[in-house]
């Protein structure tokens, strides 16, 4: 069985959690690892004795040539990372959600892939979760009848929690495609962070299969009260013309079916969804028919419904996707979104969304 060489860029908390996996996982050889942050790279050297170490992702890639480029880094660093990993020759780049801060640069990096053939995964691992899986199973066998509406809601704000919430709900609704989405948004506080984000968004899509979609993301979001953890107070489901199935990333998941009542354990945790992710890699590098359950094409799908929603909220009423030109969403937003303060749901979320 073929060993694939792998370097990793970023050694924050996800990066640590993807070299760690990458480590682990014994079709991969941990190559490089790659900070800007020197204090992190020691600790890195420290856990990963052996490896290549820099402060300069391209000259690593360049030198190591891996056949993996993964990449964790902070949201608005992508493009240049992205050309760095097709320009070292390696066959698969995996990176941190969300794809991109802008369709200006989603676009962009959609497009230097497809006329590269490099293979991307983005990292909407939660799926792995036992909750999460469980959830597909209860809808995928038809538990819930005909699904008609999907739906996704999350405290945190929406570069962290948007894309997670689009995905898995493609997901239960087998990735069709959105033909359109209409959303608004409240709140300028989170549109300087480094995750910049209107504080809350909402919206509704509909997919080709007459799906309803509806997410719910930020300030203004419902609490998930059996969820005690702030940042894992997210609800996402499905319903259906027989009940409804839904996770709680934080806490188990819930059904209602023919059968009556259900429900059962499972909780948000990076140690054993990374792996899982990480395996996957090498089925997917070890035969082309086995693509990545969370490949660059279903994450892309999500960026533009995100992005839509993002685009009602600047230029009103319906966004028909698939999107075919690139903008700016943020600065769009910083010109749009109103400025009065956003209204918290939970009293917790107070400090959080504070201007
Ligand atoms: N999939 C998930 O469940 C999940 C969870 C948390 C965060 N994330 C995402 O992961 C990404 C990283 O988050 P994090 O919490 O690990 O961030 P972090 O700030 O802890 O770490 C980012 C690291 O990237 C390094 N870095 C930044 N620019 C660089 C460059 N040009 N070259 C080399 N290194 C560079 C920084 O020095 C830092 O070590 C974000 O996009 C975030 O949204 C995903």
């Amino acid at each position: 069985m073929m060993r694939y060489r792998v370097v990793v860029v970023g050694m924050g908390k996800r990066g640590m959690h993807h070299a760690a996996a990458f480590a682990a996982n014994p079709r991969f050889e941990l190559a490089g690892v790659c900070s800007r942050n020197p204090q992190r790279l020691d600790a890195a050297t420290t856990k990963f004795a052996g490896v290549k170490t820099s402060t300069d992702a391209r000259g690593l890639v360049m030198d190591v040539k891996p056949d993996v480029f993964c990449f964790c880094t902070p949201p608005d660093v992508r493009l240049p990372l992205v050309h760095a990993g097709i320009d070292s020759g390696a066959t698969l780049i995996a990176f941190e959600k969300p794809v991109a801060m802008t369709t200006a640069e989603g676009l962009a990096i959609k497009d230097v892939l497809d006329r590269a053939g490099v293979r991307a995964v983005v990292s909407h691992q939660h799926r792995y979760g036992e909750h999460y899986m469980k959830v597909k199973e209860i809808i995928a066998s038809g538990g819930v009848g005909q699904v008609e509406s999907v739906y996704g809601t999350a405290t945190g704000w929406a570069a962290h929690m948007l894309s997670h919430l689009v995905d898995y709900t493609c997901w239960f609704n087998d990735y069709e495609p959105a033909e359109w989405v209409m959303g608004q948004a409240a709140g300028r506080g989170k549109l300087t962070d480094v995750h910049a984000s209107p504080d809350y968004v909402a919206g509704v899509v509909h997919f080709r299969n007459g799906v309803r979609g509806i997410y719910d993301c930020g300030a203004g979001a419902p609490d998930v009260p059996d969820v005690p953890y702030w940042w894992r107070k997210c609800r996402i489901g499905a319903k259906g013309t027989d009940g409804y199935a839904e996770v709680h990333t934080g806490g188990g998941w819930r059904a209602v079916t023919r059968q009556g009542s259900q429900s059962g354990p499972g909780g948000m945790d990076y140690e054993l969804d990374t792996p899982a992710y990480v395996q996957d890699i090498a089925e997917w590098l070890d035969d082309d028919r086995q693509p990545h359950p969370a490949r660059f094409d279903r994450a892309y799908h999500g960026m533009e419904i995100v992005s839509g929603l993002y685009r009602s909220v600047i230029e009103g009423g319906q966004i028909a996707l698939p999107l075919t030109s690139g903008m700016d969403e943020i600065e769009g937003l910083k010109a749009k979104v109103p400025d009065r303060k956003v209204r918290v749901t939970l009293a917790e979320s107070a400090k959080e969304y504070k201007e």
